[in-house]
């Protein structure tokens, strides 16, 4: 028998399929064989909004796009839309946004949109096989995003204020907490559980802890890592202890070389502590919040030479943990495989045999960073174009067959993680990587996703 969410979910569904036709609730009632104040009723007591006022700020928050970005007039658009007059469209959405359509077109300024309800959520597809979630970070704190976040994530990742520039930038130890502290807390507040990101690595680092004798360098890594973990005792769920210690581009020679030949060593940590500040950090990590898990976390692990190198290394670890300790627990307990992709040059193949590789490992996996760039490498938000045609369909094909992939790995799958709700907001915003655009519109990627046969 279906559960009734499983049907809401439906109801959600056939709503996005059907903005611009002229769907109400008593011809969803009738498609669902019920009767329609049932199906309001229902509607109301599981997302606390009438199912009218829903589909009327969905629709309206749907024309947006066609408003800024084709060359309908409003009437065409209101008539797309299932308004019976230009007028009725035009009033709605005043009431709806505080301005009209013409200002808008005229104006182009940013709106505080409805975005569709539990793509990912309570009770999406997905919750069942892992833990969705996404990032946090100021502009993602309140409002309409923080809503998004709340209905359609089970776990957060702060962006950036958990970087160990962002805790700690003066000499001396001092702390600055607050602004990460209230972030994590809103998250868990809201039952949303937080992952943390980033103990170790070589950018966002202030430069002084790196710095001295070795002796101090490692007393700064120590320090640091025992502070913050003691800081977020029973508040974070898990940790990225080292982050990207692994080089691009590895020949076959360094390959074979082992991992440590293939660590970064041109970067802070390692000029000032060798080849060993992996294995420190992650003892130091263990001893100073055993409840916690421990993650390694990297990009590009569809390289074979670079998945080699960091399975290597992870297997050294942990196997030299368990001899030294005897513990059965691993030291390394969690990989997140980041997933930065592009849609020029995606290789399925790649991203299904590395995930099987470290299937073998015997640890945790997560998707830890997920978005499909389309076009440019440029860092920065705020500079996200409409997508081409071709563009937008590829990045769908693309973000569908990874969550198909995903499911189908889910006994292996601990976490997915997205790196971004919009693309306005995304760090690579120009590449337009997301589920949703700037104005928070399921883009093609996200219904090809959303759509999944369950
Ligand atoms: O906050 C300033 C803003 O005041 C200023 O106007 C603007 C000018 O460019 O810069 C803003 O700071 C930027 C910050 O992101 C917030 O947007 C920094 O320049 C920029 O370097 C920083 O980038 C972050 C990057 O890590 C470096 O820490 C990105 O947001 C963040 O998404 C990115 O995340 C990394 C993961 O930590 C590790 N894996 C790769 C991933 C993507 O690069």
């Amino acid at each position: 028998m279906r559960k009734p969410n499983d049907f809401l979910e439906d109801i959600l569904a056939e709503i996005e399929k059907g903005l611009k036709d002229d769907i109400n609730a008593d011809a969803l009632a009738d498609d669902f064989s019920m009767s329609s104040i049932h199906l309001q009723r229902l509607f109301k007591q599981t997302f606390r909004k009438p199912i009218g006022a829903y589909i009327r700020s969905r629709k309206l928050s749907s024309s947006i796009m066609d408003l800024l970005h084709s060359g309908l007039s409003v009437l065409d658009i209101a008539l797309e839309y299932g308004f019976s007059y230009e007028q009725t469209y035009i009033i709605s959405f005043r009431r709806e946004f505080g301005f009209t359509p013409g200002d808008l077109r005229r104006n182009r300024q940013l709106v505080r949109t409805t975005p569709p309800l539990l793509p990912f959520g309570q009770e999406s597809v997905y919750k069942n096989h892992f833990l969705v979630g996404n990032i946090i970070k100021e502009k993602y704190m309140d409002g309409v995003y923080f809503d998004m976040i709340k209905n359609n994530f089970n776990i957060v990742t702060p962006e950036n204020s958990l970087k160990p520039v962002s805790l700690t930038s003066n000499r001396g130890g001092a702390y600055n907490w607050a602004y990460a502290d209230q972030m994590v807390n809103q998250a868990l507040e809201n039952g949303i559980a937080v992952h943390g990101h980033v103990l170790v690595w070589h950018d966002w680092t202030p430069v002084w802890m790196t710095k001295g004798t070795k002796t101090e360098a490692e007393d700064n890594l120590k320090n640091y890592i025992t502070d913050v973990l003691t800081h977020y005792h029973g508040r974070i769920y898990s940790w990225d202890v080292a982050n990207e210690a692994i080089r691009d581009g590895l020949s076959a020679a360094d390959a074979a070389g082992g991992w440590k030949k293939c660590l970064r060593t041109n970067v802070p940590w390692y000029r000032a502590l060798g080849e060993n500040y992996i294995e420190t950090a992650f003892l130091t990590a263990r001893e100073a919040d055993p409840d916690i898990t421990l993650y390694y976390n990297d990009y590009g692990l569809e390289d074979p030479r670079k998945a080699q190198a960091v399975w290597d290394m992870i297997y050294d670890i942990n196997n030299r943990y368990g001899r030294t300790t005897g513990q059965e627990r691993n030291l390394i307990e969690g990989l997140g495989m980041q997933a930065h992709y592009q849609i020029n040059g995606f290789n399925e193949n790649r991203v299904r045999s590395s995930l099987k590789k470290f299937s073998a490992l015997n640890i945790e996996l997560s998707i830890s960073e997920l978005d499909v760039t389309a076009a440019g490498y440029e860092e920065g938000e705020g500079k996200d174009i409409v997508m081409s045609e071709n563009d937008a369909a590829l990045q769908a094909m693309i973000y569908k067959r990874l969550f198909s992939f995903y499911r189908e790995n889910a006994a292996y799958i601990s976490r997915v993680s997205m790196w971004g709700i919009d693309d306005h907001n995304s760090w690579i915003s120009a590449g337009t990587p997301c589920l949703f655009d700037r104005y928070l519109n399921p883009k093609q990627a996200f219904n090809a996703v959303f759509n999944t046969e369950k």
